[in-house]
């Protein structure tokens, strides 16, 4: 599975890339105006720090600005992805950004029928909003399962990116579901690696080792 940072912060994406674990980036309008930076510079500098894909969001809603901030937005970098709304003018952008072989994120995806036509469009991912289903007493979870059967069923080539992530759970139950990527904000990626067993086993180890006096190097 891979695992995408959700932020437009470049200090946060900087001090995670170097673990070489971030497979690529995903922004939208409100993390790039909770940065408070200009959204062109912003993408640039993080295709600069990451090779894989980065998710930048038209603002636009009609078809014929979509495809022209769409084509903006992809000039910056070879691996923008642009971003689109899962409307049927985004869907129609999907298509022709698809049909020139560049790389489409379709968002705000809140039901199988939706992904269905995201995938039919040359999605290069769909992104379902696990959290804020959840958040109106529906099931994000059941929603990836949806997705991936269909896409599996079907061959299509669509990738799952779980997305509107709200624990370490959630990344781990669509990791268990078949979503072929979630996109992580930064704390919770830290969370994935901390455990307190972990801390308790480091420190019983290295009190036993300092007995020995010992020294590796
Ligand atoms: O990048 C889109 C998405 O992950 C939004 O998450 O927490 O605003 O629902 P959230």
């Amino acid at each position: 599975m891979q695992l995408f940072i959700d932020t437009a912060e470049i200090d946060e994406i900087k001090s995670l890339n170097i673990t070489g674990l971030i497979d690529g980036v995903t922004t939208n309008p409100s993390l790039i105006a909770k940065s408070g930076k200009n959204i062109i510079n912003t993408i640039e500098e993080i295709c600069n720090e990451v090779s894989g894909p980065v998710s930048a969001e038209v603002t636009a809603t009609d078809f014929d600005n979509m495809i022209l901030e769409g084509k903006k937005l992809s000039s910056i970098a070879k691996n923008v992805a642009i971003k689109v709304p899962l409307t049927f003018d985004g869907l129609r952008a999907c298509k022709v950004f698809s049909d020139d072989g560049i790389m489409v994120n379709v968002t705000l995806c809140f039901s199988a029928a939706q992904a269905l036509l995201a995938a039919k469009a040359g999605a290069t991912f769909i992104s379902p909003f696990i959290g804020r289903l959840d958040d109106i007493g529906a099931d994000g979870m059941n929603l990836i399962s949806e997705i991936t059967e269909i896409y599996d069923i079907h061959g299509y080539d669509t990738k799952v990116l779980a997305a509107s992530i709200r624990s370490v759970q959630d990344i781990v139950d669509s990791a268990k579901l078949g979503a072929d990527v979630a996109t992580v904000p930064p704390k919770f990626l830290k969370s994935m690696y901390n455990h307190p067993l972990t801390d308790k086993g480091l420190s019983d180890f290295l009190s036993d080792w300092k007995k020995t006096g010992q020294s590796i190097l």
